[in-house]
Parts: structure tokens; sequence; C-alpha cells
């Protein structure tokens, strides 16, 4: 069996079936491509064949590129290897492009077509670009796009050329530099395929057999072609590039190669043939791969994010899927997650101690709903049945029969431990019981539980519904069961879960809130906040530390600082950083919720740049750090604290510690992670900066041993813990 098969109809209509052997989705392999070649050679050479239709054995057509192939091409032959691999794919498609016509009169050639079952992404799409029509079934769950620029890389097999030329930079922009993905109606009104039909094999071939020279030949291989919107000298398409030059550099700050390369490949090849265009977007796209950007991206984004979704790190224990589950306290979180569990199909019990407050709770579900509705996104019908499987109630005997519970009643440990007890009468013997808290030990917490191996932690962010990341983290005494209960239940909802062993913040707030203070403490030592902030987004984190301190509530911050002082007594560190809180929130500024704190707010409560006032009280210095210290900073804190996760083992896996980071607090992206970041740095110049850091500004940013030691021994993180990360002892 091979990925791709032909079949010569009577029809004269060749039928070549894409059907990757074993796999539930097509990707293409620099092996399958040659043997693509093959059978296209064979179709165009052989008289008795009038036409060609490329489509799939499975419900879709393709994901896209197999990312494995492309780091073993990288691998492999370095940038040479990765250029000649892109040109070979050029070769293949432009042969499907020009079909064989003859290139002077522009006639002779065969009629292609592709006709798509379901979704088509990256040379999933290009692929049919190259054709001469796009039959896309009318299948609204399908997804057409080119989303390379998700994981930091673009499209290289010449949908970049291609659309930008069919479409225009201007209209291909939010396909291109935004990854957007469509359903066939939407892609086709955006110019991405043909036609949406019921039977796209049937009517591709109806389409090859009738076609007319004509309908083979591409407006950029016709004599007189002009790019729509114009090219880069043109009045008009002038203003498109210097708008998305500037629209690029504002959304990525220039710290995402692929964004940068591929408005380049663009505005380069306008100006050049189309097949000097396709050898341009083909190095650029090699500058891309050989940035270690782009693969710490694919890495951790793509591959180890997949691995972690299907339960790389789940117990060998049967199947845990969630039929009911129970959810205590209706507040913010919990009506949140009630949502995220309805429409995933599960039953839902949501309790709170008054009616009005369970009732609030589920409300949140409906608003959701509407909001979808209004975007089309949601009907009535499915609006209908997810609010039914929802019951809001007082009454805890509603909670027989649940097979999970989610606590997430007030951080105090006092009700935690009431509601614990309360529940364990009612449900199942073997009921997994699950506790939401931020920042109580799940250890303690258990001591309410009658079954401390079936109590574990489920930590969600806010808010529930967009958050992609779940912390599952394990107490001292929680089962494998409970573990893998956890994880089918963060599939079933379609988020991606790490897990981390119980300490002090577990995982992502123990490196967020140093992110947090590190600002805060600039802001008391007098650096400008101007400066902290665009410091903090030029080296891409998403939210500058005061805007994210603006954003989660001053008043959270003092309770958290509060907390940690009582736990840790004289050790604590942070004192500098609660004289800027602590006067802020005795201002009653706290936060955007209040539309005062760090920043000024307008009436209806849009950011209006930083509050002029925090300059009286904490005045600028005269001298002003550099933007790297700043950057270096804000960066380290983060980072050595994820090494002290992992060398304290908290965290067991840098996979988890990379991808957790992205999507739990937004490290920096285009390093995949903090592990990732380092690795980029190398070991031995982060112990010096860090050695630096600490000198300079105190020892929080003293190197963790574990760092030190592979400083000296050339280690990096991903060579010396795999794939799969073993307690750093
Ligand atoms: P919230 O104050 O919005 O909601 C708590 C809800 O629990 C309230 O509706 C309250 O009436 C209800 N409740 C209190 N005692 C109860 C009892 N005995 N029986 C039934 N219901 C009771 O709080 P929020 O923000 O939803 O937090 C809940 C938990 O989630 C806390 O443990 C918190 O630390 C944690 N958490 C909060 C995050 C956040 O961003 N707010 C993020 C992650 C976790």
């Amino acid at each position: 069996m091979t990925d791709f098969t032909m079949q010569k109809g009577d029809d004269g209509v060749a039928v070549i079936t894409w059907d990757v052997p074993g796999k539930s989705m097509n990707v293409l392999s620099m092996e399958a491509a040659a043997a693509l070649n093959g059978l296209i050679d064979d179709a165009l050479g052989d008289d008795a064949v009038k036409g060609i239709v490329i489509t799939s054995g499975k419900p879709d057509f393709a994901a896209g590129m197999d990312l494995n192939a492309l780091a073993g091409m990288k691998d492999a032959g370095g940038a040479q290897g990765v250029f000649d691999g892109v040109m070979a794919l050029h070769r293949l498609l432009r042969k499907i492009e020009r079909a064989g016509m003859d290139p002077k009169t522009l006639k002779g050639g065969k009629p292609i077509a592709a006709a798509l079952p379901g979704t088509a992404l990256g040379i999933g799409l290009e692929l049919p670009l190259a054709t001469h029509r796009i039959f896309a079934a009318n299948n609204p769950k399908a997804r057409i796009g080119l989303p390379e620029i998700m994981v930091g890389i673009f499209p290289g097999a010449g949908g970049t050329t291609r659309l930008a030329r069919k479409l225009g930079a201007m209209a291909a922009a939010p396909t291109l530099l935004e990854g957007k993905l469509y359903d066939p109606a939407r892609a086709k009104a955006n110019g991405l395929v043909d036609e949406v039909v019921d039977d796209p094999v049937a009517a591709a071939k109806e389409w090859v057999l009738k076609a007319s020279n004509a309908d083979l030949v591409k407006p950029w291989d016709q004599k007189g072609y002009k790019m729509p919107g114009g090219t880069p000298f043109h009045p008009a398409g002038f203003m498109t590039f210097l708008g998305a030059a500037a629209m690029v550099h504002g959304k990525t700050m220039g710290v995402y190669p692929a964004a940068k390369a591929l408005l380049s490949a663009v505005y380069e090849g306008a100006l050049v043939p189309f097949d000097t265009a396709l050898k341009i977007e083909a190095r650029w796209f090699t500058n891309v791969l050989m940035n270690p950007s782009s693969g710490n991206m694919i890495r951790s984004l793509f591959i180890n994010k997949g691995a972690l979704e299907k339960g790389a790190n789940r117990p060998d224990v049967p199947d845990q899927t969630v039929r009911k589950v129970g959810i205590l306290g209706a507040g913010m979180m919990g009506a949140g997650i009630a949502y995220v569990s309805a429409l995933a199909g599960i039953e839902v019990v949501l309790i709170d101690s008054a009616q009005e407050a369970a009732d609030r709770g589920k409300a949140h579900s409906e608003g959701l709903l509407d909001k979808g509705i209004a975007r089309k996104k949601v009907t009535e019908e499915k609006k209908a049945e997810v609010l039914a499987r929802i019951t809001a109630t007082t009454d805890y005997g509603a909670l027989e029969g649940c097979d999970l519970i989610v606590e997430a009643v007030f951080e105090d440990p006092k009700v935690k431990a009431e509601v614990t007890a309360r529940a364990e009468t009612v449900i199942p013997e073997d009921a997994i019981f699950a506790t939401n808290t931020s920042t109580l030990p799940i250890s303690d917490l258990a001591k309410a539980s009658q079954r401390p191996e079936q109590f574990i932690g489920i930590h969600f962010f806010s808010p529930v519904d967009k958050m992609a990341l779940v912390e599952i983290i394990r107490g001292k005494q929680t089962g494998e069961r409970a573990v893998a209960k956890a994880l089918d239940f963060v599939r079933q909802i379609r988020k991606t879960p790490i897990v981390v062993n119980d300490a002090r913040f577990f995982y992502a707030n123990r490196c967020i809130i140093p992110y947090i203070n590190e600002g805060v403490r600039m802001v008391a030592e007098g650096v400008n906040p101007t400066l902290i902030e665009n410091a903090a987004r030029m080296v891409g984190m998403p939210l500058g530390p005061l805007q994210l301190i603006d954003e989660t509530s001053i008043d959270l911050g003092v309770k958290i600082a509060k907390a940690t002082k009582a736990a840790m007594g004289d050790a604590y560190p942070d004192s500098s950083v609660d004289e800027v809180i602590f006067s802020l929130a005795d201002q009653g500024r706290m936060g955007r919720k209040a539309k005062a704190g760090f920043y000024a707010y307008d009436e209806a409560g849009k950011r209006d740049g930083l509050w002029s006032g925090l300059g009286q009280r904490f005045p600028r210095a005269d001298e002003q750090p550099e933007l790297t210290e700043v950057q270096q900073r804000l960066m380290f804190i983060q980072a050595l604290e994820a090494v002290r996760a992992l060398e304290q083992g908290v965290l067991t896996d840098i996979r988890e510690g990379d991808v957790g980071a992205i999507l739990g607090w937004g490290f920096a992206p285009w390093t995949g992670g903090p592990f990732g970041w380092l690795d980029i740095l190398g070991a031995e110049r982060a112990v010096a900066l860090a050695d630096h850091l600490a000198e300079t500004h105190g020892e929080r940013f003293a190197p963790p041993a574990l760092l030190r030691e592979m400083a000296e021994k050339g280690e990096s993180f991903y060579g010396r813990f795999g794939t799969r990360a073993k307690k750093a002892a």
C-alpha cells in the first residue's frame, strides 16, 4: 500500500486517491510526494487519460505536511537539504499546474481538479491551489486554510506565492498572516476554493472532461498578468505593503521570524516572474526553518501539544470517560467549567449555596451560547441541548451518580473541607474528587476526603471557555486512576493538559507571579513603566507585567502577597513589590475591573495609557536601564523558576513545562517555551547572564544547580531530558 493510488476510468478520467495507510488523516511525506510525481507523469503521458482528479480516501483531504519529515529534512541536509526538498515540491506542483501544456501556446494541457471531501490544511490546500479547479464538499465541519504561521513557519509549497497572486496581498493577508481557517462556504467566498458541491469527485470528473485550454491557464501564466491590488511599486500596492509591514511588526514586535519572512516572500515575489517568486519563497522558507524559533514552535505548539492531548503522560488505566460531573460552586470558575463540560456532552450538576447563585452560574452558559448564536456559530437547537444538560441546584442529593466532582467554592480550606465531606456522602464510592484551588496544597485539602487516592487537583485558568491549558495536580496520595480520570476529562473538553506535582502555586502561577512581581519591583526602583511594558511586549510576551496584574486584579495580588508572606515569614523577598501594590490597593486602584490600576481607563473600561499618578509616589530614576536588561530580567525570572520546578520534581516532563508556559500564561511563544528559550541561549550563556543578573539585582536570579551543571557538561534541556523528562535527581 502506498499513500497515493491511481485508477484510470473508462471515461478517460484518472482518479488519484490520497490515503495514507494506518493514519486517520493524510499528511505528506517526501516519499509520498515522489510517488505522486510518478503518478502525474504516468497520467500526463497516457493518451487514454483526458483529465485527472486528485482526492482523498479519507473523510478529510489532508492535515498538511508531515512536520516530522520537515524536521528530518533539516537534520539530514541542513539549509541545502531544506531548500532542495522545497524546490522538489515546487517542481511537482508546477508540473500539475502546467499539466503538460506547451509553455508558448499554453495549449495541450490536461485538466486537473482537486476534490476535497473535508478538511484541507497546509499542503492539503497548497496542492489543490496548484490544480485548475478546486471542488470542496458541502461539509460545514471541514476546515480549509493555511495555518502554518500558527506554528512558526509559513506556507512554503507555493501557497504563499499562489494565493498572493490569486487574491492580491491584502485579500490574502488574513489567510496567510493570521492562519485563518474557513468552512467550505467561507473558503469559497474568500477565493480559496472554486465550488462547494455535494459530491466533489463527481463534479470534478465532470469538469475535467469539459474544461477548455483557457480553463487551465493560471492568470500569472498569461500575458499581461497584473497582481490584484497592485505590486509594491504600484500606488495602491505601495500603500498595501507599507501598511502590511507596519501591521505585522505591530502585532509580532519583530520576534516571529515567520511573519516577517512571509511578507518578504510576497513583497519580493511580486516583483519577479512566477517561477523566480517560487524560488524566493523557498529561500525564505529555508531561512525560517533554520531559525531555532521555528523548530521550537513546531515542537511545542504542534508535536508536543498534540502528544500531551493524546495522553502522552496518561497512566495505563482503563478508559475513564466522564459521564456526569458535579461542580461545587457556581461562581466565575464553576460556571465556566459547567459550560465547557456541557458543551462536550457531559451531564452537569451545578451546585451553589443559594439557588440564585446556581442559576446565575447556569446563565453564564446561556450568555456564551447566545453570543455564539449572534456569530452564527451556534444554533438554537444546540443551545437548548447544552443548557438541558446543566442542572443548577442547591441540593447535594443531585450529585448522585456523578463520576467526577470539580470543586470551585471559595478559596478557603474550611469551606472546601465542608463541601468535600458533604459531597462524598452522596457520590459513588469510585467517583474522583477534583479541586480547582489555585493556591492551596492538594495534599492538605485531601485530608478532608475519605478517599485521598481519589482526590486530585484540576486547575483551570480564567476565562475557562477561552484558556486552553488545564493543570492537573497530583497530591501526595493521589492514585493513577484519578490522574487518568482528570486527563480523560480534559480530553473530552478539548483542552491541553499538563500533570504536575503538588507544590506552592503548582507550575503556571509559580512562574507567572515572579514575572508580575519583577515588573512591579522595577516600578519601585524607578524604572519607567512604559519601558517595562514595552520591553515585555518586544520580547514576545502578550501582556506586560503591569497590564497583566491589572487584568487579574490588584486585590488578588494583595491577597496572594499576604498569604505568601504568612507562609514564608522572614524569608519573604518581595517587600518592595508589596509597597507598590498595597499603595495602589489603598487608593482603590484594583485594576481593570475598577477602571483604575497601573493603567488609566476610560468610562467604557478601555485602557487609556499608563496612569500618570504612578510617577508621583514612585518617581522615575534619572538613569534608566537598557532595554535588553529589562527584557532579560523579565524572561529569566520566569525561566529560572521553570528550571527550579523541574529540579524539584514539580514538573516531570519539560514538554509539559514548555507547552504549559505558552498556553497557560503566554510565555513568549516564539521561544517554544522557557526550556526551549534556554536551549536557544545555551546553558553556558544562560548561566553567565543569570549570574550577572544575580550580582546586580539579587539572589532570585542565581542559576539553579541543574542549569549550572548542564553548562559545565555542555548539555541542553531537550538533549538531556529527551522527549520524556526524567526527574532531575
Ligand atoms: P467565586 O467567588 O466567583 O465563586 C465561588 C462560588 O462558590 C460562589 O458562587 C459561592 O457562592 C460558592 N460557594 C461558596 N461556598 C459554597 C458552599 N459551601 N457550597 C456551594 N457553593 C459555595 O470564585 P472563583 O473565582 O470562581 O474561584 C473558585 C475557586 O477557583 C477558588 O478555589 C479559586 O482559588 C479557584 N480559581 C480561581 C481562578 C480565578 O481566576 N478566579 C483561577 C483558577 C482557580
